[in-house]
C-alpha cells in the first residue's frame, strides 16, 4: 500500500489538476477526474495491442482477450463479485435498463415495484416504465428528513406482491449512505429482487457484494475515476438465470440459423457487440490504483470536508440542506438566490459546482425545492479548495441579496 493518505500528494497522479491549475473542481459526483494510469492503460492498449476480443484466431486477438478477461476478474474482485457475475455495460443507466427490460416478463398486473423516493432518474424511470407497461404498481419508499430510508415505513410496505426493490447505495442528492445490510435483513423472507444503484456509493465506501444478499449492484466507471462509456453490473445467480435478453447481436450466441438461435448461458448473453476493451482496461488500471491507496483515510478526509461544508452552509442565512449527507456530496438551496445563479457566480471564480434538478426531481420535491446547488468532493479534494469555495459562496449570497 502507498502511504498517500492526503489529497495534495494524490493530486500529482491526476494530470487534470496540473493542466487546469486555476480550477476548483467540485462536481466529482457528476464525473470524476482520472489518474494518469487510466490514460496510460487505454493508450497502451490502443497503440500496441488493439485487436478484437473473443473473435480472432490469431495471437493479437488472444492477447487482447486475455487482457480483457483478466481485467474483468480484477474489477469483480474489487467489489467481492466474480467474473461469472460481472456484465459490462455502457454505464449505470444501461445496467439499470438491462435489468428492467430483462425482468419485464416476470412482472404482472398488480405486482409492486418499490423504489426509494430520492432515486436518480436512472434508477426510477426504468422501473416506472416497467410498471406502466405491465400494469404493475410503482410504490415510493419514503425517506426521513435526513435522507435515509424510513425503515419503519419500508417494513410496512413489504408484502408478497412486491417483486422488485430498487434503491441507491448513496444518493447523488442527499449524500446519504443507505443501510443496505438492514434492508437485506428486512426483505430476506420476501422473493423480491433487490437492485442497488452503486453509481455514487462505490466511490465513497467499500462494497463487498458477497457479504450482502443483493441481486444486482450497478455502477459507472467514470464516477469511480475511470473512463466514460463503461458501466459494471454485478448480478446474483438467481437473477442471472431469470433475466431475459436485453440486446442481441454478435458474441451472445452458441449458434444461429434463420429458424432458430441458441444463446449463450450466463452473463455472456448480455454483452452483445464489440465491447469497450480500452475502457475496461482503463477501469482495471484505476481499480488497481485505488487498491494501492489508503482509501479509508482518503474517504475519512472526504467525510471531514463534507461535515465542514455542512456546518458552514447551516450558518449562512436562508440556506437549506437537502438531507444530512454522510459523505461525498452536499446539496442545498437558498431562499433568495436561484441555484443556477450561484453556480454561475462561482464559475466566475473558476469553481465548478452542479446546479439544477440534479437528475432527481422527486428527490428535490421531497425537500421542498425545484432546484438545488450541489458541491461534491473526491479523494483529491483539498481543504483549501473547500475554504475558498465557501468564501466565494458567501460573497455570492451577499452579491445577490
Ligand atoms: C445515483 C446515480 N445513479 C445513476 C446515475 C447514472 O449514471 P450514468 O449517467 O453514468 O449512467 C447517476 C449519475 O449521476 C447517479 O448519480
Amino acid at each position: 500500500m502507498m502511504t498517500i493518505t492526503c489529497p495534495k500528494e494524490l493530486r500529482k497522479a491526476f494530470p487534470f489538476f496540473a493542466s487546469q491549475a486555476s480550477v476548483i473542481y467540485l462536481d466529482t459526483a457528476a464525473t470524476a477526474q482520472k489518474p494518469a494510469c487510466v490514460m496510460e492503460a487505454m493508450s497502451s492498449f490502443l497503440s500496441s495491442h488493439n485487436a478484437p476480443v473473443n473473435r480472432g484466431a490469431y495471437t493479437l486477438s488472444y492477447v487482447a482477450t486475455e487482457k480483457y478477461e483478466n481485467a474483468r476478474k480484477t474489477i469483480a474482485r474489487f467489489i467481492g463479485s466474480s467474473e461469472d457475475h460481472l456484465i459490462f455495460t455502457k454505464g449505470a443507466t444501461e445496467g439499470l435498463n438491462l435489468l428492467s427490460n430483462g425482468l419485464k416478463n416476470k412482472i404482472k398486473e398488480n405486482d409492486e415495484i418499490l423504489v426509494l423516493e430520492t432515486e436518480h432518474h436512472a434508477n426510477l424511470l426504468p422501473w416506472q416504465k416497467l410498471a406502466e407497461e405491465r400494469k404493475a404498481i410503482l410504490v415510493k419508499i419514503p425517506v426521513l428528513d435526513s435522507g435515509h430510508i424510513d425503515l419503519e415505513a419500508f417494513k410496512k410496505l413489504l408484502n408478497p406482491n412486491v417483486k422488485i426493490i430498487a434503491c441507491a447505495h448513496m444518493s447523488n442528492v442527499t449524500g446519504c449512505i443507505q443501510p443496505l445490510k438492514e434492508i437485506v435483513n428486512l426483505i430476506q423472507d420476501n422473493e423480491a429482487y433487490f437492485i442497488v444503484d452503486g453509481a455514487q456509493g462505490i466511490a465513497h465506501q467499500k462494497i463487498d457484494v458477497s457479504d450482502l444478499n443483493l441481486d444486482a449492484y450497478v455502477f459507472s466507471s467514470h464516477k469511480l475515476y475511470g473512463p466514460t462509456g463503461l458501466g459494471v453490473l454485478h448480478v446474483s445467480s438467481r437473477l442471472l438465470e431469470t433475466l431475459d435478453l436485453y440486446q442481441v447481436g454478435g458474441d451472445v450466441i452458441e449458434s444461429v440459423s434463420f429458424e432458430k438461435t441458441i444463446y449463450k448461458k450466463g452473463r455472456g448473453r448480455f454483452e452483445a457487440g464489440t465491447p469497450m476493451v480500452a475502457e475496461v482496461l482503463g477501469l482495471e488500471a484505476v481499480v488497481c490504483f485505488l487498491s494501492s491507496l489508503d482509501l479509508e483515510a482518503l474517504w475519512a478526509h472526504e467525510a471531514y470536508l463534507i461535515s465542514k461544508i455542512k456546518k458552514a452552509l447551516l450558518e449562512m442565512p436562508g440556506i437549506h440542506l437537502l438531507g444530512s449527507s454522510d459523505t461525498g456530496v452536499v446539496s442545498f438551496y437558498s431562499d433568495h438566490v436561484h441555484a443556477l445563479d450561484l453556480a454561475s457566480y462561482l464559475d466566475t471564480a473558476h469553481i465548478a459546482i452542479r446546479s439544477g434538478h440534479l437528475c432527481a426531481q422527486p428527490a428535490l420535491h421531497r425537500f421542498h425545492t425545484s432546484h438545488a446547488a450541489r458541491i461534491s468532493c473526491g479523494i483529491y479534494t483539498t481543504e483549501e479548495e473547500i475554504d475558498k469555495m465557501l468564501k466565494v459562496l458567501e460573497s455570492a449570497l451577499v452579491f445577490f441579496n
